[in-house]
């Protein structure tokens, strides 16, 4: 039976900075570009998903179809405008509560990672200065499958050296949350979304949460 939580993996997006906001942007100036909206609940159906599934997703919706020459420059196009704003980060942007809660970690010697579809990922924790947080990083450079597909997941806990059971994964994206389901972890679900129902948990941010608190909950539901 399950008494403890080892480790903790983080996905990033959504989770600990707010770049959804700058992912919906850049890709709604692309579309814009090529003749087409969409609208923020469409934007939904984008998290968690890789870049080149997005475009996919997005050139759909707008009734379009190009070359992979073409697409491979309109992703670049999207990720070069992305950068843009990735750039002028700073720690103010980390989500209220994360950064209390990695020192909790920290201080409890629970391990961390991430586990995210980004392959701006490093760039982006290099820009918000956590990356000394984080014992493994997981992003989607390192993944052949993207969620629900749960290889990320599993790939952070073996570099942790955690048995699946014994990690807790942290998402905002209902794909994201089936990946961790999938791959047999503790899933809790950050924001509203009654698309995260499937988490074991739900939480709207890391505000004023600890993580006695959260294992405690998580490992009550285990001896139900
Ligand atoms: C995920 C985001 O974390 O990363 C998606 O939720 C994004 O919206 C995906 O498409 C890939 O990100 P990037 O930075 O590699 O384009
Ligand atoms: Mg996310």
């Amino acid at each position: 039976m399950n008494n403890k939580i080892k480790a903790c993996i983080f996905d990033l997006d959504g989770v600990i900075v707010d770049t959804a906001k700058y992912h919906f942007t850049a890709w709604r100036n692309l579309a814009n570009q090529l003749g087409f909206d969409f609208t923020e609940k469409e934007n939904e159906k984008l998290k968690g998903v890789s870049r080149v599934e997005s475009l996919n997703l997005i050139l759909q919706w707008g009734g379009l179809n190009f070359s992979d020459n073409i697409k491979r420059q309109l992703a670049t196009d999207k990720n070069e405008d992305y950068l843009s704003y990735i750039k002028k980060m700073n720690a103010d942007e980390i989500l209220p509560g994360v950064v209390p809660f990695l020192d909790e970690l920290q201080k409890l010697n629970i391990k961390i990672a991430l586990g995210s579809a980004s392959k701006n990922a490093v760039a982006i924790l290099k820009q918000v200065g956590l990356m000394d947080y984080f014992e493994s990083i997981i992003d989607g450079t390192k993944v052949v499958n993207g969620k629900p597909h749960p290889e990320g997941f599993l790939l952070a806990a073996s570099e942790l050296g955690v048995a699946p059971s014994d990690c807790v994964v942290f998402e905002d994206a209902p794909k994201g949350v089936q990946a961790a389901l999938a791959a047999e972890m503790f899933a809790v679900g950050i924001g509203n979304d009654d698309d995260l129902s499937a988490a074991h948990l739900v939480m709207p941010n890391f505000e004023k949460k600890n993580f006695k608190g959260i294992e405690e909950k998580l490992l009550s539901l285990t001896l139900r």
